[in-house]
C-alpha cells in the first residue's frame, strides 16, 4: 500500500478535482465581477449625465423665448387677447367719485350743506341734486364774485356728472358772473381747449349751473377773424338753446338780464348727445341749463373776445373790459 494509490481512491480524487474545477467553476473564476473603473473625463456615462443635466437648461432657454413666464404678463389687465381676471377687473375699478361736500368745496362749504344723493341715470335729470343747490350769496365775498368758489362749483358739477376732471383743468376754468352779482341766475364757466386763430378752429366746453342763463349775445367779425359760427353738443345735463325762429319760449328770463328781456325766443331743448347748430353767423343766441345744470361742448371756426356783443349793456361793457 505504501507509495501507491488505490485505483478506486484515485478515481474518487480525480472526480472530486473534476467537480471542483469543471467548466462552470472555470467560468466563475474567469469572469469575476469587473472592477469599478475610475471615472474618466469624456466617458460615456458621465457624458450622458451631462446631457441629461443640460436638458433643463435648454428648456429654460426655450421657455425664456416664449412669452411664457408670462404669468404676470398674462394676468396684466388690458393685455391684448387676455381675458380679464375677475379680481383684476375689481382691482381696476376706480373708487367712487368723492361726494363729500368738504372735498367738493375746498374754499368753504355751501350755506346749507345737505346729504349728497347718487348721480342720476344718464339722460335729462328732472331734479337738482343737493350738491348743486347753491345759494347765490355763497358765491360772493364782500360783495365781490369769488372766482375760486365759482371754480369749486364747476368742479362739483363735473364730478357729479362724471365729466373727466383733467389734471390742472381747474387752472383753465374761466368763470364769470358778468358783473351782475347774480351768478346762480346769469353766468358762465368755460374751458377753452383750443382756439387756433391761424387755422381758425376752436374747441371749448361750457359749464352751466342748474337753471343758470348764458346771456344773450352774438359774434361779429374782428381782429381779422370772421364772425364766429358755432354749434353745441350737450354732453351732460340739459340745455335749452335759444336763437332765431318761431317763439316757443316759456323759460323764466331773470329780471337781472336786460330787465327780463331777450330778443330771440326759439327754444331747442338739448339732452346728452344732442347737437344744435347756430343757424347763421351774427345771429343772437343764449342758453339756459336744466335742473341738473349742463356741460356742453362748443365747436366753432374761431373765437374772438373783442368781437362778442351782449344784449344787456352792463354785461356788454363788463365783458369787453375783460370780465
Ligand atoms: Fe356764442
Amino acid at each position: 500500500m505504501t507509495g501507491r494509490c488505490h485505483p478506486l481512491l484515485a478515481a474518487v480524487v480525480a472526480a472530486a478535482v473534476l467537480l471542483a474545477c469543471g467548466p462552470g467553476a472555470e467560468a466563475q473564476v474567469r469572469l469575476p465581477p469587473p472592477p469599478k473603473a475610475p471615472p474618466l473625463v469624456g466617458a460615456k456615462k458621465p457624458a450622458a449625465k451631462k446631457a441629461a443635466a443640460k436638458k433643463p437648461a435648454q428648456q429654460k432657454k426655450k421657455g425664456a423665448k416664449k412669452p411664457v413666464p408670462k404669468k404676470p404678463v398674462a394676468k396684466k389687465p388690458g393685455a391684448m387677447g387676455q381675458p380679464r381676471a375677475p379680481q383684476r377687473a375689481n382691482a381696476q375699478r376706480k373708487p367712487a367719485q368723492p361726494r363729500r361736500l368738504v372735498d367738493l368745496y375746498p374754499q368753504g362749504l355751501p350755506a346749507k350743506p345737505t346729504a349728497p344723493k347718487p348721480a342720476p341715470a344718464k339722460g335729462a335729470p328732472a331734479v337738482t341734486p343737493d350738491i348743486l343747490k347753491l345759494d347765490n350769496a355763497w358765491f360772493y365775498k364782500g360783495g365781490k364774485f369769488d372766482v375760486e368758489r365759482g371754480k369749486d362749483a364747476v368742479v362739483a358739477l363735473m364730478k357729479h356728472h362724471g365729466y373727466p376732471v383733467f389734471p390742472k383743468i381747474r387752472e383753465k376754468i374761466w368763470v364769470s358772473d358778468y358783473g351782475l352779482g347774480q351768478y346762480t341766475k346769469v353766468g358762465l364757466a368755460a374751458v377753452m381747449f383750443q382756439n387756433n386763430v391761424k387755422d381758425r378752429y376752436m374747441l371749448m366746453d361750457l359749464f352751466l349751473m342748474p337753471g343758470q342763463m348764458l346771456p344773450e349775445h352774438w359774434h361779429l367779425a374782428g381782429e381779422g377773424n370772421p364772425a364766429k359760427l358755432e354749434g353745441w353738443l350737450v354732453r351732460h345735463g340739459q340745455s335749452h338753446v335759444v336763437g332765431e325762429g318761431a317763439d316757443n319760449c316759456a323759460l323764466p328770463i331773470p329780471a337781472i338780464h336786460d330787465g327780463g328781456k331777450v330778443t330771440v325766443k326759439h327754444v331747442v331743448t338739448a339732452n346728452p348727445g344732442d347737437f344744435v347748430p347756430l343757424n347763421r353767423a351774427e345771429a343772437h343766441h343764449w342758453q339756459m341749463a336744466g335742473p341738473a345744470g349742463a356741460i356742453i361742448t362748443e365747436v366753432a371756426n374761431v373765437h374772438t373776445d373783442s368781437a362778442v356783443r351782449h344784449q344787456d349793456k352792463v354785461m356788454n361793457d363788463y365783458f369787453l373790459k375783460g370780465g
